[in-house]
């Protein structure tokens, strides 16, 4: 149906068959897609769907992913005691409340989606918006979704290889495969996508719950050793953590909790966010922080600090040690709590990509949906194809690293807009209001967090994380804030719409 646009411009859909050259109806927005009756109505504005349990549940699914099932590992090794390890894991904890409560004032107040890329805009400006939009999309995303993918092929591989080490190759492979699976159910239908979210979601609370039970039981069982000397260094050479080490240790938890400020994506989407949005936050957050510590608890009931380290995968060293013939639950369950957190996370991407080009601040590409799935296929593919790359280059523990410095240096940057617009704003209504201390805390812990591993232990991925956001720049004052766009491009933008069958729109995904 779609035809090629005239040379001005890119194909537009409405279903009819006509089409239309980008700019006729003055803004590129005001154009409309059209392919399915039912899309229509939804065309123009985004529904409020989301109450206080939904609110919940988005942020508990989010946060809880592969975090819990590989970071306990990671946080022993940096700090190397356990009682430093479980410092950690509630200070993260808090640091991840405070930072949501944070965000809580910033969403009430503005109750644009989008998070940080609106709260930039509105205290900053477009160039640090589109900053932070180029650095998402380029970097957060993709490397969140290639972590994620690779705890998965890490947890379906290892039950296969016994006492041996799995093998790199075949983690990897696995990785990209099942990218490539979400890949498939997200371009292929949003429904699928979301029931793929709820069904995965509710797994894994089970696999949360059974690794928790498991615990309590042998801790009712006197299995407590492991944590009665819980400030004894574990090994000779680990007897003192650096500010660096207790730094990295900090990424490799706040990995866990990242997703703290899912919600704020889609406030819009929020029904009355001026209480559900900080109630949603304050319940979640210490629900998920409560779940860590005592899953924590429960992998040192059965396994010496030694044994934790040497484990692959925690949770199946866990299975293997409590659950006797059922041992399989775990890695399945790890499985199903990975995949679902990759795929609202490649969900999630998509959207953010659409929003920011639909500002022009990516390539218009980016954010076309397929004129009869509706999905936002382009953008997707993208965060796909650079997620591989990652998963092929990178290990779980240096993207770890690489995601926490970058993601850091936007948290930080929000609450630094926060205090700003205390200053610039200071009439606009803030139905949230939170102390002051707080964006001033989670302020210099992210300065800290960023600087202390960059001075102590300099590594390659901290230098590509910062080119990346500088090279940002050099894009900008050409692509966005002249809007310069060559023939080429075009060409480019029409050969791809026609291969992919996909056209600009309003936001008519859900
Ligand atoms: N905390 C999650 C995990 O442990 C990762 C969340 C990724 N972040 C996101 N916004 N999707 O796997």
């Amino acid at each position: 149906d779609a035809a090629a646009g005239n040379a001005t411009g890119t194909i537009q859909w409405n279903g009819n068959g006509s089409t239309y050259p980008q700019g006729t109806e003055g803004e590129g927005q005001e154009h409309m897609l059209e392919g399915q009756g039912a899309a229509k109505d939804d065309a123009l504005h985004l529904k409020r769907r989301l109450g206080l349990f939904s609110g919940v549940a988005l942020i508990v699914g989010t946060m809880i992913g592969s975090g819990i099932f590989v970071s306990p590992t990671g946080v022993l090794e940096r700090t190397g005691s356990v009682g430093v390890s479980f410092a950690i894991w509630i200070s993260c904890g808090v640091l991840s409340l405070l930072g949501a409560l944070a965000y809580a004032e910033l969403g009430t107040m503005n109750t644009s989606s989008g998070a940080e890329y609106a709260y930039f805009m509105d205290a900053f400006g477009p160039l640090p918006a589109f900053l932070f939009s180029w650095v998402s999309t380029l970097v957060l995303k993709p490397s969140q979704m290639a972590i994620i993918s690779l705890s998965f092929g890490r947890y379906v591989v290892e039950p296969f290889v016994g006492d041996c080490e799995p093998s790199g190759v075949a983690m990897k492979l696995v990785a990209v495969l099942i990218i490539l699976v979400i890949l498939v159910i997200n371009c292929y239908s949003v429904n699928l996508a979301t029931g793929v979210q709820n069904v995965f979601t509710a797994a894994k609370m089970v696999a949360i719950m059974i690794v928790i039970c498991g615990g309590m039981y042998q801790l009712q069982k006197g299995n407590t050793h492991h944590l009665q000397t819980p400030f004894e260094p574990i090994s000779q050479e680990r007897a003192s953590a650096s500010l660096a080490d207790i730094a990295t240790a900090f990424y490799t938890g706040l990995w866990a909790y990242d997703g703290w400020n899912n919600l704020n994506y889609v406030t819009e989407e929020i029904k009355n966010p001026s209480r559900n949005l900080p109630l949603s936050i304050i319940i979640a957050i210490p629900m998920v922080t409560i779940c860590y510590v005592l899953i924590n608890v429960s992998y040192l009931t059965v396994m010496s600090p030694d044994a934790l380290l040497e484990s692959e995968a925690v949770a199946v060293t866990f299975g293997n040690l409590t659950l006797g013939v059922m041992a399989w639950l775990i890695p399945l369950s790890v499985a199903i709590s990975t995949f679902g957190s990759a795929n609202g996370t490649l969900f999630a991407a998509g959207r953010l990509c659409f929003a920011a080009s639909r500002e022009g601040h990516l390539m218009n590409i980016l954010s076309y949906v397929h004129i009869r799935r509706l999905t936002p296929a382009p953008g997707l593919i993208f965060h796909s194809l650079i997620a591989i790359i990652m998963v092929v280059s990178g290990s779980i523990d240096s993207l770890i690293d690489f995601f926490s410095f970058t993601a850091w240096i936007f948290y930080g940057g929000a609450m630094l807009a926060l205090i700003v617009m205390r200053k610039t704003r200071r009439d606009a209504p803030r139905p949230y209001k939170v102390p002051i201390f707080v964006p001033f805390l989670v302020m210099f812990v992210s300065i800290y967090l960023v600087i202390a591993p960059m001075i102590d232990q300099p590594k390659l991925e901290y230098l590509y994380a910062l080119l990346f956001i500088i090279s940002g720049l050099l894009f900008y004052l050409p692509f966005v804030h002249l809007g310069y766009s060559s023939k080429i491009m075009e060409r480019v933008t029409v050969f791809l719409q026609l291969l992919m069958e996909v056209a600009p729109t309003q936001s008519v995904f859900p």
